[in-house]
């Protein structure tokens, strides 16, 4: 049991100092302890006090780069903020692998998200389907009027699907609107038009709207990457089957699935930490996305006619470049100036492309020495660093 009590009312009225002192004096930290949360590195404490309530401290995280990744024909650093071992190490290892035989080739990306509007307690199921779809130009328009800028730059709502569902408290229907949010993530265009429209749509169908918010299962937001890793770099033939083994393990298996696809977003989630970007949105859909058929990998593995090992990877990638921390975080914006960006379709397309990079290389190390030997290397530099210090 711990000697404090967690109840503090108006926690996030004081300031940085204040409920630093607070949780020092109650949890018992040392001047030491303190000194260290009071160091906020590059953030302007004040700048973290408006991102986000009941701020004590900001938490730091290594920062690398991914090297010799060709995407596209173009040249990518990649920046990564992740803490396990070995990934960037292995993902630019693995990108020379794929640059010999001409890099990873992606696929264009329609920035399209998902708003959902839930309408319940409907009279008639039919005459409401049939009013929305009378209607649909009007619902558009409404829900375009709210975010000019938006409209103006080439993007807004560019259709609408109107979906009946049973659900355990009966029938519902469910409104998609589908808007291009061009280099944003979407999640504050997409759920403001949800909101916007959610009145309009209940009374079209004589019912009740409840929830307005986007679906992280970005089903029109499709990475979608392929590249051929040289046999040789790989190991040879044997190196290539073994891969294919695992490949047709994880096809097979859920519970290899689930850690297969985690490899892929060692990669994937290291990019978007270090773009600023919403991991758990990412996550969500990645794997939801997976499991739309029963849970299987979101890669998949074939041997070209000279014996390379082809992969290809398609997950829905929510990236965005413009708001949120992607603006104002310095180091979000110093990795976009590393990759020299300027769409959030490229960066996907650069997210893909790591993901598979990162897979085949997890998938490697497994089928050959295991995982654990390139962990141990870092350890024991750890060690020595520390016996030298
Ligand atoms: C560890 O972070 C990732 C792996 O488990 C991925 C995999 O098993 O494919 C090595």
């Amino acid at each position: 049991m711990n000697s404090y009590s967690s109840e503090i009312s108006g926690f996030y009225k004081l300031s940085i100092s204040e409920r630093l002192k607070l949780i020092k004096e109650k949890v018992g930290l040392t001047d030491e302890e303190t000194k260290v949360l009071k160091n906020f590195g590059y953030f302007e404490p004040e700048s973290m006090d408006i991102l986000i309530e009941n701020v004590i401290a900001s938490y730091q995280l290594p920062y690398s780069i991914a090297c010799n990744f060709k995407i596209n024909g173009k040249d990518y650093l990649v920046p990564m903020v992740i803490e396990e071992p070995s990934v960037v190490a292995a993902a630019s290892n693995v990108a020379r692998m794929a640059r010999k035989l001409g890099g990873f080739h992606c696929e264009k990306i329609k920035q399209v998200m998902i708003g959902q509007v839930q309408i319940v307690k409907i009279k008639n199921m039919d005459d409401a389907v049939r009013n929305i779809e009378a209607n649909k130009e009007k619902i558009i328009k409404l829900a375009n009027e709210k975010d000019p800028i938006l409209i103006k730059l080439g993007g807004g709502v560019i259709d609408l699907e109107i979906r009946p569902i049973e659900t355990i408290k009966g029938p519902m229907i469910i409104v998609h609107l589908l808007v291009n949010v061009l280099d944003a993530m979407g999640a504050n265009a997409v759920n403001t038009m949800a909101e916007t429209v959610a009145p309009y749509l209940a009374e079209l169908c004589e019912g009740q709207y409840l929830l307005r918010i986007i679906s992280n299962l970005a089903i029109h937001r499709i990475a979608k990457c392929k590249a051929t890793f040289d046999k040789d770099m790989l190991g040879g033939p044997q190196a290539v089957e073994a891969i294919i083994y695992a490949y047709a393990f994880a096809k097979a298996d859920p519970f290899r699935a689930a850690t297969h696809n985690k490899g892929i977003m060692n990669g994937i989630i290291a990019l978007a930490s270090a773009t600023g970007n919403d991991t758990r949105a990412i996550e969500a859909g990645a794997h939801t996305y997976a499991a739309l058929n029963g849970y299987s990998p979101l890669s998949k593995f074939d041997i070209d006619s000279d014996g390379n090992l082809i992969g290809e990877l398609e997950l829905p990638l929510a990236f965005g470049i413009i708001g949120g921390l992607t603006k104002t975080h310095p180091l979000a914006r110093i990795s976009l100036k590393i990759l020299g960006i300027n769409s959030a379709e490229e960066l996907a397309q650069v997210a893909v492309a790591l993901g598979l990079c990162q897979n085949v290389a997890a998938l490697r190390a497994l089928a050959s020495e295991g995982i654990q030997a390139g962990h141990m290397k870092l350890h024991q530099r750890k060690k020595q660093k520390s016996n030298e210090d």
